[in-house]
């Protein structure tokens, strides 16, 4: 595990989005892991950005880690909507070669199963963003999510509904359960870069890069991972 600290948020973005644009500068055929969250928005930004200086998108497959159940793709809150908003309606990735799990799914715990077999089938995911929730979780992985997990239908706790609830009109409305790769699915990327910003984040950080290794949790599992880096910023390391 790399830990790289940067001064602030612009620059934990611009490195990200560097990371991406030379793995695909240099394998343009790829499969790259998105996030939604805050925290990504920045590097798809510079992504963008890159884009139009000439980054070319158009032989890429894309994964994305989650999605609510019960949002179809053009609700505002969905995330398939976010990466279109943020990332994908701007770059040239083929529509069909963007994969964000189904969360109206008739079955969601077949679209689990189908959304991993997509991934084996194309090869697994070569680059993975990953974010961090304030009680160590990502993806949807929360606390207590045991190791060996592949994607899988995952009941949100109390305190990632609050932590979402800006993106709805109400706390009734943010969804209980989502689809979300798991643990095992997230260790199977080729390399992983996790991304931090700000003072509230500094406890699952630490906890993250220095505490014992357990479900309790989740992104502590990364210091399993041969190919992981850490890409924060100062307020986000302090307690490192
Ligand atoms: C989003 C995701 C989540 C977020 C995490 C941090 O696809 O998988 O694990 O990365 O909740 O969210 P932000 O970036 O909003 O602080």
């Amino acid at each position: 595990m790399e830990i790289i600290i940067t001064k602030n948020y612009e620059e934990v973005s611009k490195k990200a989005a560097d990371i991406y644009k030379e793995h695909m500068e240099k394998q343009p055929q790829t499969v790259l892991g998105f996030a939604t969250g805050s925290t990504p928005l920045g590097m798809y930004e510079w992504l963008i950005k890159y884009h139009e200086a000439g980054l070319d998108f158009s032989k890429v497959t894309t994964f994305n880690l989650d999605e609510y159940i019960g949002l179809a793709g053009d609700h505002p809150a969905s995330y398939r909507y976010f990466m279109e908003e943020h990332l994908f309606g701007k770059v040239n990735v083929p529509k069909g070669s963007i994969h964000v799990p189904n969360g109206m799914a008739e079955n969601p715990d077949e679209e689990c199963q189908a959304y991993e077999e997509r991934i084996r089938k194309a090869g697994g995911i070569d680059l993975q963003v990953l974010g961090i929730g304030i009680n160590g979780h990502i993806g949807f992985n929360e606390p207590g999510t045991p190791f060996n997990t592949l994607t899988h239908v995952a009941e949100l706790t109390e305190s990632t509904r609050e932590a979402n609830a800006r993106f709805f009109s109400s706390m009734d409305e943010v969804p209980t359960h989502a689809i979300s790769m798991g643990i095992k699915s997230i260790m199977h990327a080729r390399r992983i870069i996790l991304l931090a910003n700000g003072e509230h984040k500094a406890e699952a950080v630490a906890a993250a890069v220095k505490g014992p290794i357990t479900p309790e949790l989740p992104a502590s599992v990364l210091q399993l991972h041969p190919n992981v880096q850490f890409i924060i910023d100062e307020a986000a390391g302090r307690l490192l």
